[in-house]
């Protein structure tokens, strides 16, 4: 069992390079690219400080939103999924693109990048 604190609020973390390893761990990280003209958004938990992935400690689920509005949504298995997933999607410049992630320990984590 984790001593890390039980965490039930959303966790934002702006500067995720400089916040603490249970936060590396826990938050979504963002990267974007073209894909044939649209948008390719990938978020990965777990990209400076690896989160566990196993059955009693997983990353339950992933969900990617354009600004309030959810677009994609990934529910994951432990051991059998990375907590890593993609959508390609055509969105204007500009567009927020959040991403939020669920920890079936340490709660909900989210991040966010502009278009
Ligand atoms: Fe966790």
């Amino acid at each position: 069992m984790s001593d890390a604190p039980i965490l039930s609020a959303l966790n934002h973390v702006t500067d995720l390079a400089g916040a603490d390893d249970f936060a590396k761990k826990h938050t979504p990280f963002i990267q974007t690219g073209d894909e044939d003209g649209k948008t390719r958004i990938d978020v990965a938990l777990g990209h400076y400080v690896a989160h566990p992935n196993q059955p009693d400690h997983f990353i339950q689920w992933i969900e990617v939103l354009a600004g309030d509005n959810p677009i994609a949504r990934f529910d994951l298995s432990p051991v059998a999924t990375d907590p890593k997933v993609s959508v390609v999607v055509d969105l204007d410049a500009g567009t927020t693109v959040r991403a939020m992630a669920y920890c079936n320990l340490h709660g909900l984590w989210a991040a966010e990048t502009v278009l």
